[in-house]
């Protein structure tokens, strides 16, 4: 294995002194499936809880889902088919233990969101409906408004909050650092809030937890299906306050995000993969359908490999993107199963009752993140994830549809039960001496189009090198001014450069991570996790 090279980034992002101070005694940092899951579970447990979310309370990636929430839930399913499907999906990769968690947990942990007022769809039986989406051998997939459930996850998530006066909820508030006691476990965070009346600008809260639960890294690339407030941040918190992050070059590229052309930049429009679990299937401009006789589940092969061959076929005939033919599904089905989608494909011009859909795999989820354990604590005490931010090993290399609003509940609920026996005392911070530092806002363009050309899909020595190359010159560049723009950037920054140098490390195919100069799976050197840590700016990868 080549050996990591030494990055530097900012070890603390430059802030002015905080203007304000408050106490709590855990902070939970975004407010998702899996943020508002722990705050919701940890109340009565703990006598002052905080939300934190740098937007308004649904802004972030669970307003988007579509297509559902997995769970062993139908007759005939079991947690036991559902594991394996989960870990044939990881490559290799996952960690087994917590794939066990989460398949024998989830049925419960979805009936407890269904109890809390999430309306799921039912058959005209008045069962659940479940669906099928791609690598399940089994319709395990429960949806909400046809295509609309995490927007129904998220009102009913926020409902709740709104009928729990002791959670306080903090919006447009970022997390800059977290601020470490002397024996390096978490002694508060620092925030920028926008316009909160007293809480304006930089503040800290001293507290005696941190759950983050900020969700993933979308914005490090050009086009992504998330949200524009998807940088990073809790990732590149935690990796700045010493936690281990493991796994981040595997990065899943959805296949089917629709094509707005070569220009079209940020948060993209999926399709979902249960429009393919109710029988559309991709072909190319010929009509061919590319998918058969690639995987024994064609059109819905795990997401990897239907990736992985629309990329092949656009390859090999030049075109920008394949097509979705979703036009035996009928006006009536696309109006009742899919009225986002159909709503979405009408308003950029394709109407998928009579017409093709342009796609293209595009960044969609973060299978890495801040490394877990089953009880979602992180290397730092005091400091718990959650989510997408998190890695706590069910996703291995290529994480299976639907599992990750699973993920974010199922782990919520574990750090609820442990996390108040673990209350540490509110300490003072010590001196913080990590170099502050700050990149521009005006340099995310440039590092999107490095890590899209180049760390994207498709992966090789040389491009990694040039991609490393210009995040290395992008940390040179200091900003002028101190805004939330040159925040994030700067968190995109410190992530990217831990991905391009993990993907570079990692030399071999496996899951979402495709390396063209090795397309072969190498367990002989490989069959670990790559770690990385940071100490005041300076990050280190390790094969674990
Ligand atoms: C989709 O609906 O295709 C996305 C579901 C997921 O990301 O698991």
């Amino acid at each position: 294995m080549p050996t990591a090279p030494v990055r530097r980034v900012p070890g603390r992002l430059l802030a002015p002194d905080p203007g304000w101070s408050t106490t709590a005694d855990v902070v939970v940092v975004g407010s998702g499936i899996a943020g508002l899951t722990a705050a919701l579970r940890l109340r009565g447990q703990v006598d002052k809880i905080l939300v934190v979310t740098k937007d308004v309370l649904a802004a972030g990636s669970t307003q988007w889902a579509q297509g559902g929430i997995a769970a062993a839930l139908g007759p005939g399913d079991s947690p036991e088919e559902h594991e394996v499907d989960t870990l044939v999906a990881g490559a290799g990769a996952c960690d087994a233990k917590a794939v066990r968690v989460l398949v024998t947990e989830g049925p419960e942990a979805v009936r407890e969101l269904i109890a809390l007022g999430t309306n799921f769809d039912h058959d005209p039986d008045g069962e659940l409906s479940l669906t099928r989406e791609g690598g399940h051998h089994r319709d395990r997939i429960a949806h909400a408004g046809g295509d609309a459930t995490g927007a129904e996850i998220q009102r009913a998530l926020i409902a709740a909050i709104e009928q729990a006066p002791e959670i306080e909820v903090i919006q447009h508030a970022l997390a800059v650092d977290l601020l470490l006691a002397d024996d390096g476990g978490v002694a508060g965070l620092t925030l920028h809030v926008m316009g909160e009346g007293q809480r304006d600008g930089v503040g800290a809260v001293h507290c005696r937890a941190v759950v983050l639960a900020s969700g993933g890294l979308g914005q490090v690339f050009s086009q992504t299906t998330n949200p524009s407030v998807s940088t990073g941040d809790g990732m590149a918190v935690a990796l700045r306050a010493g936690a281990v992050l493991r796994d981040l070059e595997f990065v899943q590229f959805h296949p089917t995000v629709m094509y707005l052309g070569p220009d079209s930049h940020g948060q993209q429009p999926l399709i979902s993969e249960a429009v393919r679990g109710e029988g559309a299937v991709l072909v190319d401009s010929e009509g061919n359908r590319f998918m058969q006789g690639v995987h024994e589940l064609a059109d819905l092969a795990p997401r990897d490999v239907v990736a992985k061959a629309i990329m092949r076929r656009m390859m090999e005939t030049g075109e920008p993107h394949m097509w979705l033919d979703a036009t035996h599904l009928g006006a009536a089905f696309w109006e009742r199963r899919f009225p986002t989608i159909l709503a979405t494909c009408r308003r950029y011009g394709v109407d998928p009752v009579t017409d093709l859909i342009p796609v293209a795999p595009a960044c969609h989820y973060a299978s890495g993140g801040v490394h877990t354990d089953l009880w979602g604590r992180s290397s730092v005490p005091g400091l718990y994830a959650t989510g997408e931010v998190a890695c706590s090993g069910v996703h291995g290399a290529n994480r299976l549809a639907s599992n990750s609003l699973l993920e974010g509940l199922v782990f919520s609920r574990r750090i609820a039960q442990v996390l108040p026996g673990e209350l540490r005392p509110l300490q003072p911070p010590a001196p913080d001496t990590r170099t502050a530092g700050l990149v521009p806002g005006a340099v995310r363009r440039e590092l999107q189009e490095a890590m899209t050309s180049r760390v994207g899909v498709l992966r090789n020595a040389g491009g990694l090198a040039e991609a490393a190359g210009i995040l290395d010159k992008l940390a040179g560049v200091t900003a002028e001014t101190v805004d939330q723009q040159s925040w994030e950037t700067t968190n995109l920054l410190t992530i990217s450069t831990a991905l391009a140098d993990a993907a570079a490390l990692r030399e071999e195919t496996r899951g979402s991570h495709w390396r063209e100069d090795f397309p072969e799976r190498d367990d002989e050197r490989f069959s670990g996790h790559l770690d990385v840590v940071m100490d005041d700016g300076t990050t280190t990868l390790e094969l674990r």
